[in-house]
């Protein structure tokens, strides 16, 4: 049922266009650093795991066909294009991880001849996608024990296999639950303005059978006044060092919602997605976008008045101090989240 949201396919990158979604599953071929750039700037690939693995794809695609003849041609090469990638979006960890990782990989291969170290590039980016199946499924796992059967789950954007490579963080736990025989009950939020929820959460969890109700982002409050929100979970673009988390915009509200009326609010992400490097949430840089994506129902029609001021931050960050727990491939991290996270978290 689950589709590999990006893959290396005889000579080219391809991954599911999520703009195309829900209506049609298109998959795109992609060939050059810039369209794959271009790609993760208008989110046809998008949710922090998934960078990471496209970001590392998107510097191979630029270093395969190098003409360098030597290892320092190559890596000032390699410099160039990992700053080019780095630029496309800010705020997910796992994007600047994913160029670490190939990276390293240039460093570990400085002494092989330059035929080899490009081998060794595209094996670095190809060992991110099995990495992050068999990170989602460890998550999945150890989060699954947080959920009871009959649980009622609300969730925010798409942090599924869509933003994944192909199982999901957040939405792994719901499937790693199922898998247990748990019956699960999913509200999602639509995730204004890019409606990840509407289009791609609900997309997603529907095709794997799991029961799940579509709600407005200003529809939270309300279900959880009557009782109907057993837990929250979401995913993470970046976790500071003290556990403060950014996810998508929203995410901070329905935090406050939780911590209110007493609603578990639980985080699932990858080790790659924690930026150790950073005390706070206060230094998390976060992603501003283009107007159009607010003033307009997904591009197609006008929503506001022509020229109106927009802001746009296309992320938040949720304190720490209202997160429950986080759940990630090492474990489930409880507070107090520094001295947790310093125990667990390495790279
Ligand atoms: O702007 P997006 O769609 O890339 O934002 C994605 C999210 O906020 C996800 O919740 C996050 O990346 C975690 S994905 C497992």
């Amino acid at each position: 049922m689950s589709v590999e949201t990006i893959a290396w396919k005889q000579g080219k990158v391809t991954i599911v266009d999520q703009n195309a979604l829900p209506g049609r599953l298109v998959f795109l071929d992609i060939r050059s650093t810039a369209d794959l750039c271009r790609a993760i700037k208008s989110m046809k690939i998008r949710g922090a795991p998934a960078l990471g693995a496209a970001a590392a794809f998107a510097v191979w695609l630029g270093i395969r066909n190098s003409k360098a003849k030597d290892y320092k041609a190559l890596a000032i090469e390699l410099k160039r294009l990992i700053t080019l990638v780095g630029s496309s979006r800010p705020t997910a960890r796992n994007l600047f991880w994913g160029l670490e990782k190939i990276e390293a990989a240039l460093q570990r291969n400085r002494y092989c001849p330059v035929s080899e170290i490009k081998q060794a590039l595209l094996q670095e980016a190809l060992s991110l996608l099995e990495h992050d199946k068999s990170v989602s499924r460890k998550i999945g796992s150890f989060g699954q024990s947080l959920i009871k059967s009959g649980d009622r789950i609300l969730t925010v954007c798409n942090a599924g296999a869509l933003a994944t490579i192909d199982y999901g963080t957040a939405l792994g736990v719901i499937y790693a639950a199922k898998e247990k025989g748990k019956k699960v009950k999913v509200f999602a939020c639509e995730t204004r303005p890019m409606l990840q929820g509407a289009r791609l959460t609900a997309w997603e969890l529907r095709r794997h059978g799991i029961d799940v109700t579509l709600i407005c982002d200003n529809m939270a409050a309300t279900l959880m006044r009557q009782g109907k929100i057993d837990a929250v979970i979401v995913g993470a673009d970046r976790i500071a060092a003290n556990g403060d988390t950014a996810n998508k915009i929203g995410t901070y509200s329905v935090a406050v919602l939780s911590t209110y009326h007493k609603v578990p609010f639980y985080v699932a992400a990858p080790s790659s997605t924690f930026d150790l490097c950073i005390s706070s949430g206060e230094d998390i840089p976060i992603e501003e976008r283009p107007r159009e994506e607010v003033v307009s129902l997904f591009f197609k029609k006008p929503i506001a008045p022509e020229g109106i001021r927009v802001y746009n931050p296309a992320f938040d960050v949720t304190p720490q101090e209202l997160i429950t727990a986080i759940i990630t491939e090492k474990g489930i991290l409880r507070p107090p989240f520094s001295r947790n996270i310093a125990g667990k978290i390495k790279d």
